[in-house]
């Protein structure tokens, strides 16, 4: 095997040498991926069902049989959704699973109302019964839409889904490609394995898996013409699982994070990071020959890595003989720009999980110690506070005014890393262990690494309770929640 990296460490890491066994098998056939992959770009109609239920999928490819799965219309990712900037969404959810559920458009700068948060901005919708989604689009960008409740489980089974929102100019490339990442834990069988919430994915790293698929699938190939130029739109959706593109013989430009335009740049040490529930859109000229495959690896855990797909370059002419010159900047997002020389800060502190020795924490109230948490299932907490899904009680974590310049600065006080998302803003990455940042990225999520600190500013411009939380959705359900309010 190509793979030697893959066997160590996690147990759960078995199946992804497996997935690199099947990589080997198929790889004479010819790819039925790219069916998959057209069909996951194809443009939806402006007024939207998405019906949450069953669904199956071949995860592993169509020789290794379908996996039962959670999806939207039957689908896993569920259907691509495509909106122009400055344009509505409407979406009638309807619910055909066993348990209630929301849909969260994460990313989206959208009304407090329409957030998808049970308890906090909606009932949550429950089996049987549907809800009716309906905002205006601001910002164009790579976004995606997911279940904000049981949401371990019900993401973990399939739940998720691509939302696009076009520029009204957008830049000149010959194709579109997107592939939306996940990692599954599945059993010999394909199913998927049914230990959700277990308390050492709850209290580690969250639920790793042992495949990784594209769009639900293990496609072999993105098949290429030479001289083309690819806008690649990533996006993770996996409970747990970070990723960290390696495009051997390429060089990537990064030009928008997050879904929010990025000055293009190439990835820091070639490799394209996405935490759980982060996107990247990349622009990629193919400057390979006819014929010619380069591998791209996930090389994001340094003893884990391993080859997701290969590039594959058609015979015959190439489509141009040097790279398209045409530029690559998107046009900026209205989003407000934060003063930080007015800005309030706020400190944000990350306690718990495995190492962290954390010794209690308040829960709907009232102080309990670190056993009497861990026996309602909670590990973490955020300023002294554990939080979780189903909690009901809302006291702020942090109470801004509205329009205010605010810094927060996260600081990792446990073993782990934590993505830490806040809903409906986007936010500056400004400065990590102290130092400026070298693009001063948007994002709606900021990786926030062991023991260190990150400060993010915006201008609190979104009236409403807002959700705050880590994206490794274990941690999410275990306590590593609070409610940012801006009022
Ligand atoms: Cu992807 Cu609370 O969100
Ligand atoms: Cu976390």
């Amino acid at each position: 095997m190509t793979d030697p990296g893959v066997r160590h460490t996690f147990a759960n890491m078995e199946l992804l040498t497996r997935r690199a066994v099947l990589a080997a098998g198929l790889a004479a056939a010819a790819s039925p991926a790219l069916s998959r992959l057209a069909r996951g770009t194809a443009p939806e109609s402006p007024d939207i069902t998405l019906t949450a239920g069953a669904a199956r999928a071949a995860l592993s490819g169509p020789a290794y049989g379908e996996t039962a799965c959670w999806g939207y219309n039957g689908q896993v990712p569920g259907p691509t959704l495509r909106v122009r900037q400055g344009d509505r969404l409407r979406a009638t959810v309807r619910n055909a699973l066993a348990e209630p559920t929301t849909v969260h458009w994460h990313g989206i700068r959208l009304p407090n109302a329409m957030d998808g948060v049970p308890h906090l901005t909606q009932d949550p919708i429950a089996p049987g019964e549907s809800f009716v989604y309906d905002f205006a689009l601001p910002d164009a960008g790579t976004y995606w839409y997911h279940p904000h409740m049981n949401s371990s489980e019900q993401v973990g089974r399939g739940l998720a889904g691509a939302l696009i929102v076009e520029e009204r100019e957008p830049p000149q490339v010959d194709r579109e490609v997107l592939w939306v990442l996940d990692d599954w834990r599945l059993d010999e069988g394909e199913a998927i394995t049914n230990d959700f919430g277990h308390p050492r994915d709850l209290s580690h790293n969250g639920r790793l898996g042992n495949i990784a698929t594209i769009n639900g699938g293990s496609p072999e190939t993105l098949d290429v013409r030479a001289g083309e130029r690819i806008r690649l739109r990533l996006v993770n959706v996996a409970n747990a699982r970070a990723f960290g593109l390696t495009f051997a013989g390429h060089a990537p430009q990064i030009i928008a994070l997050d879904g929010q335009p990025a000055a293009p740049h190439a990835p820091a040490d070639g490799k394209v990071v996405l935490a759980p529930s982060q996107r990247a859109d990349l622009i990629i000229d193919m400057g390979g020959k006819p014929g010619e495959r380069f591998q791209v690896r996930d090389e994001y855990y340094a003893r884990q890595t391993y080859k997701l797909i290969e590039i594959a370059y058609a015979d015959g002419q190439p489509l141009r003989e040097s790279p398209l010159d045409a530029p690559v900047r998107l046009p900026a997002n209205p989003i407000p720009e934060p003063d930080l020389s007015a800005a309030e800060r706020h400190e944000v502190l990350l306690e718990g999980g495995a190492m962290g020795g954390m010794r209690g924490a308040m829960m709907g109230g009232r102080r309990m110690g670190m056993r009497a948490l861990v026996d309602k299932g909670r590990f973490w907490a955020i300023n002294g506070v554990s939080f979780g899904e189903s909690d009901t009680t809302i006291d702020p974590l942090l109470t801004l005014k509205r329009d205010r310049p605010v810094i927060l600065a996260m600081r990792n006080e446990t073993a782990w890393e934590h993505p830490m998302h806040l809903h409906g803003h986007s936010f500056r990455v400004i400065r990590r262990k102290g130092q400026e940042t070298a693009h001063r990225e948007w994002r709606d999520t900021v990786l926030v690494p062991p023991r260190e600190t990150v400060e993010v500013a915006f201008v609190a411009d979104n009236p409403g309770d807002w959700m705050f939380h880590c994206h490794v959705l274990e941690h999410q359900i275990a306590g590593m929640m609070g409610v940012v309010r801006v009022a």
